[in-house]
């Protein structure tokens, strides 16, 4: 464990990907903001270290998340196309479903319940931002990075891009991750961590569960492009030079 207490929190969940769970659960970022050490983590997310080294041993001996343990090795093809028929499927499915919630939340509630006006607004923002970074990633993206495996699996040059150097486009993928964190960060802190109001109807229960699963997912997905997908195609890249 004294190895796991100098790594990053990124390292961490790369390594052992059931950690994710432990990280999710503590509000540890372990996504956009994973290159922090695991101590600098647990003092801001405010949780004990020895807790957190505890809970992480044990899912670490569970390692119950099978099947993403091998991202790290997989082709990378089949990387691309988990991301985006698991978690780009995920947004596309939500966001209506969600955003018809809050329309409801908003019109019944509305006026007792001035957060979930604004909750409103930055799920609008961030709704349409990840459409506009998806369909990026899918069309231009994703594809060169699959290009560039096989390039390399046949040990062949790497094709030539036009945008130079396939650091640049994930510079801003990397940009537009942090804006997304920053907004769902928002939600959760203008609804109180989701916290329901007494006695909150069923739409209500259903929109704060649904936003709470939509933050998570999100930071899944992230973490496998940030800390998996991208590292692996820069490397590839710098070899091939
Ligand atoms: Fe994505
Ligand atoms: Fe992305």
């Amino acid at each position: 464990m004294t190895e796991t207490m100098e790594k990053t929190v990124r390292e961490i969940a790369v390594e052992c990907p059931a950690t994710v769970r432990v990280f999710e659960k503590l509000g540890i970022d372990y996504c956009c903001g994973g290159r922090k050490s695991l101590r600098d983590a647990c003092l801001t997310a405010d949780v004990p270290f020895e807790r957190v080294i505890e809970l992480l041993k044990n899912a670490s001996q569970a390692n119950t998340d099978a099947g993403s343990d091998s991202w790290n090795s997989a082709p990378l093809e089949q990387l691309t196309a988990h991301i985006v028929r698991k978690h780009h499927g995920f947004v596309r499915s939500e966001v209506p479903r969600l955003r018809t919630l809050l329309a409801k939340v908003v019109a019944r509630h509305g006026s007792g319940h001035p957060e979930v006006s604004r909750i409103q607004e930055l799920f609008d923002a961030v709704a349409h931002e990840l459409s506009m970074h998806m369909l990026k990633e899918e069309q231009v993206l994703f594809p060169y990075i699959e290009t560039m495996w096989a390039a390399h699996l046949r040990n062949e040059p790497l094709p030539p891009a036009f945008f130079g150097t396939v650091e640049r486009p994930i510079a801003s993928m990397l940009a537009e991750h942090d804006d997304a964190g920053a907004v769902l960060a928002e939600m959760r802190r203008t609804s109180s961590g989701y916290t329901l109001p007494q006695g909150a109807c069923p739409t209500f229960t259903a929109l704060y569960t649904g936003l709470e699963e939509f933050e998570n997912d999100l930071h899944q997905h992230i973490h496998l492009e940030n800390n998996i997908l991208f590292p692996r195609a820069i490397e590839i890249e710098r070899n091939a030079r």
